[in-house]
């Protein structure tokens, strides 16, 4: 995780732009066979991989204003997902494309495939995403599922970035493999703006954990829109014990403000967090989990 943020940092350093920065992180996590996102997808019950990613930017006000870009011209804010996709090495990287060579917010399935082939993002085989290690808790869930008892948690591993970049700009990203024994064609949490991911020039967000109650909650919007009366900390927090809690789901939640304040909470077993600032670099925390 921390050489991921440390190509975002790279990218920010360099007056580079936030979405290049999220997605940089984003690939990074999604090639790493230890994370539930690309390389390393949980499977479905028909052990296949599908995957769901979302991305959105915002510019600031000022940026909004002028002429120019798409993001300009549509309110500042734009954004680009794809689900259920199984041959594509980065579903982030599609679902940018989504975004910024489409007219469509969301494409799914087949077309979505058909959509990586034109703007020449490299297809692969689904069994090439397919870690020994997803095979193994694969086949537990199977177990389990036969026995008739609920398997042991197996955690989620759904990646997430948000950032803000020197002029202004905020985007956030999210992919995954999905939660552990879902049925093929399931769409989580990740593919769908404002849940699983959300920005707008007050701040952006990217959630992981039970992505029905994400969806429900519509997790991520909430958050961004609790910037209006609190900070950051405050506002993860909040709709982490007032939502994931109260719903008896778990998941977390991270996020960035316009003014580079950060805010990041769970309440499930773990959330590991990495944090680059240009005063503070690189940190990497271990947040508690909020139990009420
Ligand atoms: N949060 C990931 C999912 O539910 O698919």
């Amino acid at each position: 995780m921390l050489e991921a943020v440390q190509r975002g940092a790279d990218i920010l350093r360099g007056s580079g732009n936030a979405l290049d920065a999220v997605v940089a992180v984003l690939v990074a996590l999604e090639n790493h066979p230890l994370f539930n996102a690309g390389t390393g997808s949980l499977l479905t019950t028909d052990g296949t991989v599908e995957m769901d990613a979302s991305v959105m930017v915002a510019a600031s006000d000022e940026r909004a204003n002028r002429v120019g870009s798409r993001a300009d011209s549509q309110a500042g804010v734009m954004a680009g997902a794809v689900a259920a996709v199984t041959r594509v090495r980065n579903p982030i990287q599609l679902a940018r494309a989504v975004m910024e060579r489409t007219p469509h917010v969301l494409v799914v399935g087949s077309g979505a495939e058909r959509l990586a082939r034109r703007v020449g993002l490299a297809l692969c085989s689904n069994e090439e995403l397919i870690t020994e290690r997803a095979r193994e808790r694969w086949r537990q869930q199977q177990e389990s599922a036969q026995l008739g008892i609920g398997a042991k948690t197996q955690g989620h591993g759904t990646v997430g970035a948000a950032a803000i970049d020197c002029r202004g700009t905020i985007a956030a990203a999210t992919s995954t493999g999905g939660v552990p024994g879902k049925i093929p064609g399931r769409v989580g949490d990740s593919a769908i703006i404002g849940a699983g991911t959300y920005a707008d020039k007050t701040g952006g967000a990217s959630a992981t954990g039970n992505g029905e109650a994400i969806i429900t909650r519509a997790l991520c919007r909430e958050a961004v829109m609790n910037l209006r009366q609190t900070t950051p900390m405050t506002a993860v927090r909040r709709v982490i014990s007032r939502t994931l809690v109260l719903d008896g789901a778990q998941g977390g939640i991270i996020l960035v403000d316009r003014r580079g304040r950060i805010g990041f909470a769970h309440n499930a077993a773990a959330m590991e967090v990495a944090t680059f600032t240009s005063l503070a670099g690189i940190r990497h925390l271990w947040p508690d989990s909020i139990k009420t």
